[in-house]
């Protein structure tokens, strides 16, 4: 008795430690996150609740929710220099974002992955 208890205390320890991991691998830095939009400048035009000139990266997760493109299109959006449309009406080239070392492919798809999560 006191075995089979210590056996299935112990499974039940190793899935709890298991399912903690898990997400944890998959996690957003969202420390990194935030320091790359800062240093880019993106909160200028960007704000997580609010619309600025740009749209609020809340209102972007909600668009994007469940789109299984979402993040290949946000990469595009924020590396290519694609026409944005201000509230004004005006239209500029969207800001490409910025790394070091440059086109850092990871630190992309972590800030990408962190709107998306807002
Ligand atoms: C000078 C202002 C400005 C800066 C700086 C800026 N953005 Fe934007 N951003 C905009 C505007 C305006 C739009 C709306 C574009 C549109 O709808 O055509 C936009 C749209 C977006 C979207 C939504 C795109 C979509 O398909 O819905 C994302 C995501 C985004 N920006 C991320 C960023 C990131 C990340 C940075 C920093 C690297 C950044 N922006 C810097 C103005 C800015």
């Amino acid at each position: 008795m006191t075995h089979s208890l210590k056996m299935i205390s112990s499974a039940l320890l190793i899935s709890a430690s298991w399912m903690l991991m898990v997400p944890a691998a998959h996690a957003v830095d969202e420390e990194a996150a935030r320091a790359l939009a800062k240093q880019n400048n993106c909160l200028k035009c960007h704000a997580i609740e609010k619309d600025k000139d740009g749209p609020a990266y809340k209102k972007v997760a909600e668009k994007y929710k469940g789109k299984a493109t979402a993040e290949a299109h946000l990469i595009e959006h924020i590396t290519s220099g694609e026409k944005a449309k201000f509230p004004d009406g005006h239209e500029e080239e969207h800001k490409i974002v910025k790394t070091s070392p440059p086109k850092d492919m990871a630190q992309i798809k972590n800030l990408v992955q962190w709107i998306l999560a807002q």
